[in-house]
């Protein structure tokens, strides 16, 4: 069973999944595309909008384009989702790299512009960075991706409490002033910075030679481009409160639906593959039996200790290997 901090009695009907938009509801799925469902949500009606959007690179749900083409469509759509945000609230957007002939374009820079002219305001541009990923052989192997958080005005929802992440030095005093010696922290952790650890994949921890476990991240589906809950979470958490509604436009499996079921918050996402909905409302109904497959929330990323099997070097390199890096890395002043 998974813990949740909220009580779920109220979404136990799966039924209660609308197919379309119902304010009274609490979880709506469209199943089709995003415009079309944009048309019947009303103005200033959406809390938190947070998404990973098509990125333009030819996976098997998206057409490839030109860049331009790609960036004019996307921003009729943030048009909408402008109008749609409450005057308090704030939209994530979670991109990477658009990558052409070699050639690479960031993403997040491009739409800073669209997100900027239609009016937002942005508040950080967080870092997501993880651990693994392909290796690059022709430029520097890409090791994050970005999530821009603009709000729509300067009154915004902004709770650091549930977020703060434990300190390194708690035990650090004030050592002048008026609060010399009292601790100068927060005894509720502190502020997790725009520098975000969560893993995209969990085989830090799952890979090591053991047989007959998966290489997986425990939220895998056969979905290639997933967010981990945990990320939305934090937005969630942060960027409103219990019963708000969160918006995915492009909810693919549904993951930011489940995090805002898990966090007592009202669900809304459009998916235009069949596919993934069939997931995603599988995965809703898994949140709201409480037995969704999850990566539990301020798990530590795996820390190697140098003696696992695959973290010592190959005999075969000994003679002309890291290990001199290493050592030569000791002599530093
Ligand atoms: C990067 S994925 C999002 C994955 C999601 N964050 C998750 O964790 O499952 C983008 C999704 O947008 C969907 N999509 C692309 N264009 C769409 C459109 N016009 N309307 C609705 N969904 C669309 C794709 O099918 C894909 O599942």
């Amino acid at each position: 069973m998974n813990e949740t901090l909220f009580d779920l009695s109220s979404f136990t009907d799966c039924d209660q999944i609308k197919d379309s938009y119902d304010q009274a509801a609490r979880i709506v799925l469209y199943p089709g595309d995003t415009s079309r469902f944009l048309e019947t949500v009303p103005n200033q009606s959406i809390a938190l909008i947070i998404t990973s959007p098509p990125y333009n690179l030819g996976k098997d749900y998206e057409n490839r384009t030109s860049i331009e083409q790609y960036l004019g469509m996307q921003s009729q759509v943030i048009k909408q989702l402008y109008r749609i945000l409450r005057n308090d609230g704030s939209i994530c957007w979670q991109v990477g790299n658009f990558v052409d002939k070699g050639e690479v374009y960031p993403l997040d820079i491009f739409y800073y512009g669209i997100f900027k002219k239609q009016g937002f305001y942005l508040r950080n541009r967080i870092v997501w960075h993880f651990g693994h990923g392909l290796h690059a052989s022709k430029r520097f192997s890409g090791r994050y991706e970005t999530i821009l958080w603009f709000t729509k005005s300067d009154q915004y929802v902004f709770n650091l409490d549930p977020v703060r992440v434990p300190s390194k030095y708690p035990g650090k005093r004030h050592f002048k002033g008026p609060n010399q010696g009292k601790p100068s922290g927060n005894p509720l952790g502190k502020n997790p910075s725009d520098i975000w650890e969560i893993v995209a994949q969990d085989w830090e921890e799952e890979i090591w030679d053991i047989p007959n476990v998966k290489a997986n991240h425990p939220e895998k589906t056969d979905h290639p481009c997933q967010y981990p809950i945990e990320l939305v979470e934090r937005c969630i958490l942060a960027l409103t409160k219990e019963d708000d509604w969160v918006f995915d436009p492009y909810a693919g499996v549904g993951t930011s639906l489940v995090a805002a079921i898990l966090n007592g918050r009202r669900a809304m996402g459009s998916e235009k593959e069949a596919a993934y909905i069939e997931i995603a409302r599988q995965r809703i109904r898994d949140s709201l039996n409480g037995v969704v497959r999850r990566r539990p929330i301020g798990k530590p990323v795996y820390q190697p200790t140098g003696n696992e099997k695959v973290a010592r070097i190959p005999q075969e390199w000994k003679e002309n290997s890291e290990e001199r890096l290493l050592e030569e890395k000791v002599n530093y002043p």
